[in-house]
């Protein structure tokens, strides 16, 4: 046969399809999300999730561990409070439930990499990221108390903050607030190209955080728009992200490519609870295999371009990486 170019030739055996491997994934870019709520002794798990747990801190800090010894050392904090009201208060109080989990996490664990989410959405009463003005959600109002809640992580130990509330100039006014604070060195992984995603629907459930009227469709991102995410991502560049994520992540990819491309920050993808309750419910009716699917939409995320991947999965990501099934 006269043929001299064989792809075929460079696949024969592992030892060669590892050399001439183009995605390397590695598991200090893995971070892992995790819910803490008030309580004594409390492990609640996700009913949409399953594998994934609400914890009061004592059981938190417990957690927390475990992660760190399957060689995941970031974690994206959200709180549950018990209280919530029209104004989000327990976002940006001191003894708020991030707050106090992040003291007891420094103090247990210094080395692990604290990163919280910020925004109002499970701390107001009717459920949406910013204060309202009638049935609006008011953009520049909110500013000051996102900035807020910010700083207020910071000072409890937080190791860099993502805001995730998609108001416009809330990256500056944060930015703004921390230096203001001598903060200037503390990063902030902005959501930036955050869309109005159905995917997010487990994650609700598990923060109580659905909106109790209307959607989200007037701050976060309609998801027929690729050009709009990039002007969010430049936005967000401009206005002082250290680092830009794309959320949800599975069926964005073209979005993470093109942000990757179109900016000069590292880029992060969110595999959010949609996402992994598709592969869990799937894998429970032995559809599919569950490990060789989480490392293929892993895989794929990087090969899109991510440097970071925020999913539930990170505990299982890091064990099969450390066994050379993925990376
Ligand atoms: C808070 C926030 C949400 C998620 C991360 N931060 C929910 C939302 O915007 O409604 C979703 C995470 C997930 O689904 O895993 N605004």
């Amino acid at each position: 046969m006269d043929m001299n170019v064989r792809p075929r030739r460079l696949r024969k055996n592992e030892p060669l399809r590892r050399m001439v491997r183009e995605t390397r994934m590695d598991k200090s870019s893995l971070i892992y999300p995790m819910f803490v709520r008030e309580g004594i002794n409390v492990e609640e798990e996700i009913p949409s999730m399953p594998g994934q747990y609400r914890y009061s801190i004592d059981r938190f800090l417990f957690a927390l561990n475990q992660v760190l010894e399957s060689g995941v050392d970031k974690v994206m904090l959200f709180g549950i409070p018990n209280k919530k009201d029209e104004v989000g208060s327990q976002a940006y109080a001191e003894d708020g439930i991030v707050q106090r989990a992040l003291r007891e996490a420094k103090m247990r664990f210094p080395e692990a990499y604290l990163i919280t989410d910020v925004c109002l959405c499970e701390y107001t009463s009717h459920g949406h990221c910013g204060l309202l003005c009638g049935c609006e959600v008011d953009n520049d109002s909110t500013l000051s108390l996102l900035a807020q809640t910010a700083l207020s992580h910071v000072e409890a130990g937080a190791d860099m903050v993502a805001p995730s509330d998609m108001m416009d100039g809330r990256v500056g006014a944060i930015r703004r607030k921390l230096d203001d604070s001598g903060h200037w060195d503390t990063p902030i992984l902005s959501y930036a190209v955050k869309y109005a995603s159905a995917f997010y629907g487990p994650f609700r459930e598990a923060a109580g955080s659905a909106p109790s009227f209307g959607d989200r469709k007037g701050y976060q991102m309609d998801y027929h728009n690729r050009r709009e995410g990039i002007k969010e991502a430049l936005l967000d560049a401009s206005e002082g992200a250290d680092l830009l994520m794309v959320k949800p992540a599975l069926a964005y990819l073209d979005v993470i490519e093109e942000v990757k491309r179109s900016t000069l920050l590292p880029v992060a993808a969110y595999s959010v609870s949609g996402e992994y309750a598709m592969v869990k419910a799937a894998s429970a009716m032995r559809y599919i295999d569950e490990a060789k699917i989480i490392c293929e939409m892993a895989a794929g995320t990087y090969r899109a371009g991510a440097d970071i991947y925020l999913t539930y999965f990170a505990k299982e990501l890091a064990g099969f990486m450390e066994e050379g099934r993925i990376g």
